[in-house]
């Protein structure tokens, strides 16, 4: 693992020119994704200014430009018309003011009167490497540029350490104000929401208090990247608690959960139906965001980072690593929330390949089961070993998916397996591989597993028990990797 000194972790990109032999050489990487969005170079971490604007998606991701390392951050832009074919816009919004002198941080996007805004975290330090996290808000330019404001909306709270940051910004119909939530840590250390509310976007910010959340006063240490939406009729509230190690998670301390519940914006609670559970059981999930815009009262669309704070990937040698998630629909039947890709990744799905052929390194593997016990070994040495091994049993009612037994391993110390559990006998499996991750939706969404993968030479095959029917689809390539800084 390379070490890198602050002064290189927060140089700051002067000329496009000085990462462009960087981008020609991990282009060649066996596993650049091709249906993925991924950084143009160096590092990718939590989406953020996620909207559907004007009939086009914008996204933008956490970027560091020189290396697979957490530096100074700016927001890269990608645009899709389909969420699935995306393009390189380029650099969206710089750390080149004061207040954001040591990164543009996490945030969210709105759009008022025909207009998108961000609202990010200008992530300011001083000579003394003390940290002040300003709510900082851009425009899209007419040139499809993010335009900052010049001053910052407001400062941080004097009474919260300075863990303050990632604004969700929004708007409440029936309080005819704009809310933006932050995510935060208590001076005695526990994670929390801040609430600030507003009559205007760009004015007049006042804190309103800190969310209540019964029954979750106590819960890791900063939450970071909270969200909110509404999912036929009931509100769900996302975000990513840190410092803590939580059930069915094995070591981590950083994980992505939703509460689904009632948010009553007089008394700023909100009030869960039921415990919190996990996103997404894999090892790789974090900083997950809806979509601003798409305005459909029965579902959200989610995007979410491929990879963990704290954890180092393979790909760190090629001096790049991270991925962003499939877009997915978030969608709630019999009270329980269903997360499935996005319907235009199933346009990208190719020819089938023969049973016993090497499995393509970006393909859909579809299985069907009647409850029984099943298993299923991908990227699997040809004499049957090793491999991502996913086992369901029917008295355990969960999937058991272990990577140990890749020849590539990683993160060994945060643990290699994790169980999906499932209320429901497992019916069906539909398993996207893209060259440097695999995302198992079981039961159409009613959980789901992402992991980061790293198939090696002799590491293509599969095996299988149990199911009914099984087949393998390629997918067909719909991001680009061109040079755009
Ligand atoms: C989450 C996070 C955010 C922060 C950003 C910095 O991964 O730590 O809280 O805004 O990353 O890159």
């Amino acid at each position: 693992m390379r070490e890198w000194t602050r002064e290189e972790r927060y140089r700051v990109l002067q000329d496009p020119e000085e990462i462009r032999g960087l981008h020609e050489r991990i282009r060649k990487s066996v596993y650049r994704q091709t249906y993925h969005v991924q950084p143009v170079t160096g590092l990718s971490s939590d989406p953020n200014g996620f909207a559907l604007y004007d009939g086009v998606y914008h996204l933008f991701y956490q970027w560091c430009p020189w290396g697979a390392v957490h530096g100074l951050k700016y927001w890269y832009h990608v645009i899709s018309e389909d969420l699935v074919h995306w393009h390189n816009a380029g650099v969206g919004i710089k750390p080149d003011a004061d207040f954001d002198n040591r990164g543009v941080h996490s945030g969210s996007a709105i759009t008022k009167d025909g207009e998108l805004y961000f609202f990010y975290t200008g992530n300011h330090r001083d000579e003394n490497w003390v940290r002040t996290p300003y709510t900082c808000a851009a425009k899209l330019g007419e040139d499809g540029k993010p335009v900052k404001l010049e001053k910052p909306l407001f400062g941080p709270r004097p009474d919260y350490t300075e863990h303050q940051r990632d604004p969700k910004v929004f708007y409440v119909p029936e309080k005819e104000s704009y809310y933006i939530f932050i995510g935060a840590q208590t001076a005695d250390l526990k994670g929390c929401v801040l609430v600030y509310t507003s009559k205007d976007l760009f004015s007049g910010w006042a804190f309103a208090g800190q969310l209540k959340v019964p029954g979750y006063e106590s819960l890791g240490g900063m939450w970071e990247c909270p969200c909110i939406g509404r999912i036929g009729g009931t509100d769900v509230l996302l975000f990513s608690p840190q410092y803590t190690k939580l059930p069915g998670r094995s070591e981590s301390t950083n994980h992505n959960i939703y509460m689904t519940g009632r948010m009553d914006f007089d008394t700023l609670t909100f009030t869960p139906s039921a415990p919190f559970k996990h996103l997404d059981y894999g090892f790789d999930f974090y900083a997950a965001q809806l979509a601003s815009g798409v305005d459909d009262p029965d579902k959200e669309i989610i995007i979410s980072w491929i990879g963990l704070p704290d954890n180092h990937y393979p790909t760190e040698e090629e001096d790049w690593e991270g991925s962003m998630t499939l877009p997915r629909e978030l969608r709630i039947r019999d009270g329980r929330l269903y997360q499935t890709p996005v319907p235009s990744v199933y346009g990208l799905i190719g020819e089938t390949v023969p049973a016993g052929e090497d499995l393509p390194r970006a393909c859909v593997i579809t299985a069907e089961y009647d409850g029984n016990d099943a298993s299923l070994d991908l990227f699997a040495k040809k004499d049957g070993s090793g491999g991502l091994k996913i086992r369901y049993s029917a008295d355990a009612g969960a999937l058991s998916i272990d990577r140990s037994g890749m020849a590539k391993r990683f993160n060994e110390s945060v643990g290699e397996q994790l169980d999906m559990p499932l209320e429901e006998p497992l019916k069906k499996l539909e398993i996207f591989v893209d060259h440097s991750s695999v995302e198992i939706f079981a039961n159409d969404g009613a959980a789901v597993f992402t992991t980061h993968l790293y198939p090696a030479e002799g590491e293509f095959s599969l095996f299988s028990s149990g199911e009914t029917s099984l087949k393998v689809q390629r997918i067909g390539a719909s991001v680009t990797d061109d040079f755009v800084v």
